[in-house]
This record gives structure tokens, C-alpha cells and sequence, in this order.
């Protein structure tokens, strides 16, 4: 196994039933050989930095209705809320104090953000500091209303393409289509956003073959930026009464991930942090190299709830920041509070 970990560290790839092989039979001491050269590949392009990201989740309303979200359109007793832009720029400011550069405009895919909303949404922003990215996270939308986006100032998009397995994305999207998601990852990407794209681990049904499809279509994709977080039943959705994914599992996808691509920007996720209390720091050790804290007024945190038990709900911006240095300084790295642009666009 070794001897194969080294070659995917060396050639960024393996053949298809050698992944597979690995996902399913890795011994504990391989999984850590492999960790080794997970950190390694990591360290290579970012060194021992950590980039920070401010997160606002700007709304709660949602018009999808993914059956493991906890906001999907459906649960009747999510609490919804929409953030005015006048709150959206005191989180800012205050994340702007704290020293954040990346500001993350989340939310659910809610009707009420058209393009010209957004356009001065963004503006707003992009008017108030000459030094920053924003960085959105707002669903499906058309290649025009992306093309307007990027053209008011919009710089990075994410859109986690939740599993690139059809069956299992249709069996979890029932009124989504698997094409047009796929399509919009392509859109971004042809309109030169940074794009983030990313997948769930421990998926009720979820198999290593899976598991293995989400790794091939990320190295075709070549996202910038690869978000894996475990599953996390939420009880008021139609597959919460499913176990969640494991921490195991998901640092094994993140530590292959970082080798299949070396540069990409890999967060450690709150949904790890949430199912384990060392979760984000086992993440960094495994070549992870982003964190997103909590930059969304306190009153509103638990209302983007699409996952229970979520951490930091009741912690002020300052305090996760402060907590979030001292947790990577204590496994080695350091924050790096620049733009932290992927390693190609520097
Ligand atoms: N458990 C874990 N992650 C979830 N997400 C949504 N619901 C859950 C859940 N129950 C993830 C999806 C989405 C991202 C914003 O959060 O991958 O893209
Ligand atoms: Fe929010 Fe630790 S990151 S309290």
C-alpha cells in the first residue's frame, strides 16, 4: 500500500479500482503513512499557513428542498431570516476589524436575491474596502445572473456538487437536476470565478465506489477549492433518522483529495468540528488549509441550522476568531489572514 500512496503522492492520480481498493482496505498504519504525505503535499504550496474566511449566511430561506438540509423549503419549523444589507455590512466591518480579507456571502437559494439585489450587495461591499474578496455561496443559478455577478466584483463561488454519484444525487435531490448542477460548476469556472465544489462523506446509501466518483470528477473538474464535510442527520428532514458520516472517513477524503489536487484550498468544515470537539485540527493535520469562523450576527446562527448540534451558534465573531487561532496554533500552523487566493492565482 506504500508503494501506492507514493505513486499517487507523485502522479496526483491512481486508477479507478486502486482508489477504490484503498477507500475500503487501508490499514491504520498506511492511513497514517498516507496522512504524512497528505501534510507533506500541503505544505509544499502553503507552507504551515491556515487562510481565515469571514462567513456570513446572509439568508435562511431556501427553494430547494435537499432531503438532508435542515433549511430545505419543507421543514416547516426551520426559522427563517434574511439579513438586510445593512447588516451584512456591520458583519463585514466587524470581520474587516478582526482582521478577515474573504468575506462569504451564504445562503440558502433564496428568490428574493435577484441579480440587481445582489449587484448592490456586492457593490456595497466592494465599495467599502479596496483589499478584499468576496466570495459567494448561493446555489444554482443561470450563467447570465453568474456573468453579472462576476461583472459587479464577485470574486470566488461556491457550490459543493454534494456527490458525483447520479443514483445517489438524484435519490437526494428529487426535484434537482444532477446535469445542470455539474453545468453550473462548468459555468463558474468559464466565467473565471474561483470555484469551490465539494461533497458530503457517510451519505445514507453512500458506497466507496461513490466515494471514488467524487474524486475522479474533482480531478477532471479542477475546482479551486474542495469542501468535504461529514453528513450530520438533522431530525425535522426526511433522512434524518440516518447515522452520519464518520471523522475517519472524511479526513481519509480530505487527505486524498489534497494528493489528487496538491493546490486546491481544502477547508476544515465545521460539520467535522461539530461531530468531533478536535475535528478541525485533525482536518489540518491531514493537509486542510482553510477555516470559515462565524461572522453572522449572534441572534441569527442557529436559524442556519442545516445540521443539528452545529458549533459556535451563541460565540461572537471575536471569540471564534480567538478560539480558531489558538486550535491551529496548537497543532503547529499559523493563520494567515490575506486574501488567500488558490496557489495558480497568486
Ligand atoms: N450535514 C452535513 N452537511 C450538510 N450540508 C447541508 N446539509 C447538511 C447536513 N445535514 C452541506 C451541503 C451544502 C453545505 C452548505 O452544507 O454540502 O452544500
Ligand atoms: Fe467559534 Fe471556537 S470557532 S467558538
Amino acid at each position: 500500500m506504500k508503494e501506492r500512496i507514493d505513486r499517487l503522492a507523485q502522479n496526483h492520480i491512481l486508477p479507478r479500482e486502486e482508489l477504490l481498493d484503498l477507500i475500503q482496505n487501508i490499514s491504520e498504519a498506511d492511513k497514517a503513512y498516507l496522512f504524512e504525505k497528505s501534510l507533506e503535499a500541503k505544505e509544499t504550496f502553503y507552507d504551515k499557513s491556515v487562510f481565515m474566511r469571514g462567513l456570513i449566511e446572509i439568508s435562511s430561506y431556501c427553494a430547494q428542498n435537499c432531503t438532508y438540509c435542515g433549511i430545505r423549503r419543507d421543514n416547516e419549523n426551520a426559522e427563517r431570516y434574511r439579513l438586510s444589507v445593512d447588516e451584512i455590512l456591520g458583519c463585514c466591518d466587524e470581520g474587516y476589524r478582526l482582521g478577515y480579507r474573504t468575506f462569504v456571502l451564504q445562503g440558502g437559494e433564496d428568490p428574493y436575491y435577484t441579480d440587481e439585489r445582489l449587484l448592490e450587495l456586492i457593490h456595497a461591499v466592494k465599495g467599502k474596502y479596496d483589499d478584499i474578496a468576496i466570495t459567494l455561496s448561493l446555489g444554482e443559478r443561470s450563467y447570465d445572473s453568474y456573468k453579472v455577478l462576476k461583472a459587479a466584483g464577485a470574486d470566488r463561488y461556491l457550490l459543493r456538487h454534494e456527490t458525483a454519484s447520479r443514483a445517489l444525487y438524484e435519490s437526494l435531490h428529487p426535484d434537482m437536476s444532477f446535469d445542470n448542477r455539474r453545468q453550473c460548476l462548468k459555468d463558474l469556472k468559464t466565467l473565471g470565478f474561483q470555484v469551490g465544489a465539494g461533497f458530503m462523506v457517510g451519505l445514507p446509501g453512500q458506497t466507496a465506489d461513490d466515494l471514488v466518483e467524487d474524486l475522479m470528477f474533482l480531478k477532471e473538474l479542477e475546482p479551486h477549492m474542495v469542501g468535504i464535510g461529514p453528513f450530520i442527520p438533522h431530525s425535522e428532514t426526511p433522512i434524518g433518522h440516518n447515522p452520519g458520516g464518520t471523522v475517519d472517513q472524511t479526513l481519509l477524503m480530505i487527505s486524498l483529495v489534497r494528493l489528487i489536487l496538491p493546490m486546491t484550498l481544502l477547508p476544515s468544515t465545521t460539520a467535522l468540528g461539530t461531530i468531533d470537539e478536535k475535528g478541525r485540527e485533525k482536518a489540518l493535520k491531514v493537509g486542510a488549509n482553510v477555516i470559515m469562523p462565524n461572522l453572522s450576527p449572534t441572534d441569527v446562527r442557529a436559524k442556519y441550522a442545516l445540521y443539528e448540534n452545529k458549533i459556535c451558534t451563541g460565540d461572537e465573531a471575536a471569540h471564534c476568531r480567538a478560539c480558531i487561532e489558538g486550535r491551529i496554533n496548537s497543532v503547529g500552523f499559523y493563520v494567515d489572514m490575506s486574501k488567500g487566493d488558490h496557489y495558480e492565482w497568486r
